[in-house]
């Protein structure tokens, strides 16, 4: 049977805290209805208490949005809380997100607390928010670098005292696929009550394997991610969406879980934020990057051509490329990716005018890393192959 994953975004909080990412209300409407349009289950539209600006991108967002929850960050205290209501208010689907940390490290130096005060802390805050609304989600912040045992108590008591979502934050980007697996499943066993609620992973992507973490605690039995488009945010980043979403697609045999995210519109969110935030994706990304679904090599080339899975998991149009022009010449490429080429040109020549053009075309590509179509008219014309149009 298949699961259906929720797929909980966070470009708009976690992203655009990574620097360089910070957007302006228009900026961030414009990127909220992208993420509506494509059908993310919860868009974290801010941290409402942290400026005025948050405030409003929340408060905007929730009366804008109508098909996704809408989620504001809170820390564990009354006024995050209130400000993140007040905010939220006007959403079809309010969420309030609560954070509280619970390695050693950030309760000793950043919280100054004793574990059983963060406890505390937590349970108060959850029933606070519970009063303005019921969907709430509680994270533990730094969790993979938290005692187990602690972790399961503080699930346990947080979702009686209300937490319809908890999620488990691998912060720093700690962690790795199969530790995270193991950890999923030993918490799932000493706290069974996480089975009556949303179970979610926030992977940070500082060892790069956000992707890859956020794809075990799916096996683990997770049934939310958060993620960003592009996978932008603190540091390394946070897990990519396009990549857990189309590795979900591709994989469905070996995952059995899918999400509602229309995968046909990654492409334009990626676009959409890369033209907001000015911040360019590398083009080996997976993808969305620009060579993502392009073949340079002759080998790939003929055999793509031949038949597109041969080196071709998944569609360029399953992504949102239209009209993909997937063959990029260059010196590696061979005669039939060439022929190919010229004859999406408006071109037709014999065998003999070929030889001649592509030895030609062989020259400028060792000149150049990648040959254009208007590189390839300049060869065919001076070859003077007289080939008609
Ligand atoms: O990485 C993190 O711990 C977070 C929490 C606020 C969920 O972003
Ligand atoms: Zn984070």
């Amino acid at each position: 049977m298949t699961r259906m994953i929720r797929i909980f975004d966070t470009t708009l909080r976690d992203g655009e805290q990574s620097p360089g990412c910070s957007m302006n209300l228009k900026e961030k409407i414009e990127m909220a209805k992208q993420l509506e349009k494509m059908k993310v289950d919860i868009i974290e539209a801010g941290f409402a208490i942290t400026s005025p600006g948050d405030f409003e991108s929340v408060q905007t967002i929730s009366s804008i949005i109508k098909d996704c929850t809408v989620a504001s960050l809170s820390r564990a205290a009354e006024k995050d809380i209130d400000a993140s209501w007040e905010a939220l208010k006007k959403a079809v689907d309010p969420r309030i997100h609560i954070v509280i940390a619970t390695s050693p490290i950030h309760m000793q130096y950043k919280l100054n607390l004793e574990p059983d005060a963060v406890i505390e802390k937590a349970v108060a805050s959850v029933k606070y928010a519970k009063k303005y609304c019921s969907n709430i989600e509680f994270s533990a912040e730094d969790a993979t670098r938290s005692d187990l045992e602690f972790m399961a108590r503080i699930f346990d008591a947080t979702i009686q005292a209300g937490a319809t979502t908890v999620n488990i934050p691998d912060t720093v980007g700690y962690t790795t696929p199969e530790e995270h697996y193991e950890f999923f499943m030993k918490l799932r066993e000493l706290c069974p009550r996480l089975d009556d609620v949303t179970i979610s992973a926030h992977c940070h992507n500082d060892l790069g394997l956000g992707v890859a973490n956020s794809l075990a605690a799916i096996r683990a039995g997770v049934n939310q991610i958060e993620c960003t488009i592009n996978g932008i945010g603190e540091r390394a980043g946070n897990a990519a969406m396009e990549e857990v979403v189309m590795a979900l697609h591709t994989r469905k045999d070996l995952f059995q879980a899918e999400t509602r995210v229309v995968t046909t519109e990654l492409m334009r969110a990626s676009k959409l934020l890369t033209r907001i935030t000015g911040v360019k994706v590398q083009p080996n990304k997976a993808i969305v990057g620009e060579n993502a679904f392009s073949h340079e090599s002759g080998i790939h080339q003929d055999g793509v051509l031949k038949h597109k899975q041969t080196y071709e998991i998944m569609t360029p149009e399953s992504i949102g490329i239209v009209g993909n022009n997937n063959i990029v010449l260059g010196k590696h490429s061979g005669r039939h990716a060439f022929r190919n080429k010229i004859r999406e040109l408006g071109y037709e020549i014999s065998d003999e005018q070929l030889e001649q053009a592509f030895a030609k075309f062989k020259v400028v590509a060792d000149k150049k890393k990648s040959v254009y179509d208007r590189d390839i008219e300049a060869i065919l014309a001076k070859e003077t192959l007289q080939v008609p149009k």
